[in-house]
């Protein structure tokens, strides 16, 4: 049946709230099970939605009401749940990262693909629509050839953030597989091999400055993309008091900056500058913004509005037997890259990504 709902389960409800609450809104799919393994956080969200509540990950998966899972666990473990869920037939939508090793991605990928279910990876800013026009700018062509790419996430994380029951797992290598970057600034780096496609080299430096957790909460990297650009990055969770992301593209036809919201769109054939005026109009900073908490500074920011839009286009992907917008495939590269940052700063060389 073409507009049949399809019914999913989340499991880890710390940022599987923001699924469940775009589970409650979506159009063609519906929020069936939640499952956590801790139940002081499954029993309010479960009551919350009447919905069915699991402490047991593999009993979930025995639900045969869900068709979907909803992999919102800490990152380290998103592969080995995600190809459980999978070879239980189940379609799946991962937090990002996808993974944090390549090896168990790889094998998870073989999973999806033996096991035909779909599956998507929560990279929500690609579908933010001021980023959303950007692709479309720089895939016509008017940009020119692309000559550079250069952001900066100046966030911060305050040391709380990385304590107590729930933030333990946070700037650890074996379960966050990374800080700044991996954590916080992946979506940032698939945002720059979106636009600007694949990465061939990287050098990188990082260094923890102002937490005290194992992996970085800075980390610098100039990035050598295979059509010949150049770009830059800087990642760190240690900006106080934290605040937007800066990416600027430019090509050999013009310029664009996005500082969150829309701060230049400088293109050649844009003569009289109408074109900027309107994008900037539309994409610019809303008035009130000043005032408000971004996400910048508080992880719990983060609005569902992109995680409405992966639940319905996933769900929708499955009724209609197509690719999901953010087919895990594409996830993939954005983990290369930040893995070959941090294998750089160890080494002190670039290091060329195949
Ligand atoms: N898309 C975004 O912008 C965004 C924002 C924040 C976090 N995330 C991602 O979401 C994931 C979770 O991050 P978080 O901040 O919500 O972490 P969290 O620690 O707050 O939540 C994880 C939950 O998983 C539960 N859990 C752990 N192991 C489990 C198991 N075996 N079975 C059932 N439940 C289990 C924990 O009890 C916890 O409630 C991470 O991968 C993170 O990168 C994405």
């Amino acid at each position: 049946m073409a507009d049949r709902t399809i019914g999913f389960g989340v499991v880890g409800l710390g940022m599987g709230r923001q699924h469940c609450k775009a589970l409650s809104t979506a159009r063609g799919a519906r929020l069936v099970a939640v499952c956590d393994s801790d139940p002081e956080r499954l029993n309010p969200v479960a009551q919350t939605y009447g919905v069915k509540a699991y402490t047991d990950y593999a009993e979930m998966l025995r639900d045969p009401e869900i068709e979907g899972v909803c992999v919102a666990t800490p990152s380290g473990m998103h592969a080995d749940m995600a190809m459980v869920a999978a070879a239980a037939g189940k379609h799946l939508l991962i937090e990002k990262p996808v993974d944090i090793d390549l090896e168990r991605i790889r094998r998870l990928i073989a999973t999806v693909r033996q096991h035909g279910v779909k599956a998507a990876v929560v990279f929500q800013t690609r579908t933010i629509p001021v980023f959303k026009r950007l692709k479309a700018l720089v895939d016509s062509g008017r940009l020119g050839t692309l000559i550079g790419v250069h952001a900066i996430l100046p966030w911060y994380r305050a040391d709380s953030y990385f304590q107590g029951v729930h933030g333990s797992w946070r700037g650890t290598w074996a379960m966050d597989g990374g800080g700044s970057l991996m954590n916080q600034g992946v979506h940032t780096v698939d945002l720059i091999q979106w636009m600007a496609g694949p990465v061939s080299a990287v050098s990188g430096r990082f260094g923890v400055y102002a937490h005290d957790i194992e992996t970085e909460d800075k980390a610098v990297a100039i990035l050598r993309f295979a059509n010949g650009a150049l770009g830059t990055l800087t990642t760190t969770t240690a900006a106080y008091p934290g605040s937007d992301r800066i990416f600027l593209i430019h090509g050999t036809r013009g310029t664009v900056q996005i500082n969150d919201h829309l701060v230049s769109w400088k293109l050649v054939d844009d003569k009289d500058g109408a074109e900027e005026r309107e994008m900037v109009a539309f994409y610019g900073p809303p008035a009130a913004r000043a005032e408000a908490v971004t996400v910048a500074s508080d992880p719990l920011a983060v609005g569902a509005t992109g995680h409405v839009f992966h639940v319905e286009d996933l769900a929708e992907a499955i009724r209609d037997n197509r690719e999901p917008y953010t087919a895990i495939e594409t996830a993939v590269h954005a983990v290369e890259i930040i893995l070959a940052v941090y294998e750089s700063g160890r080494s002190g060389r670039e290091v060329i990504l195949s």
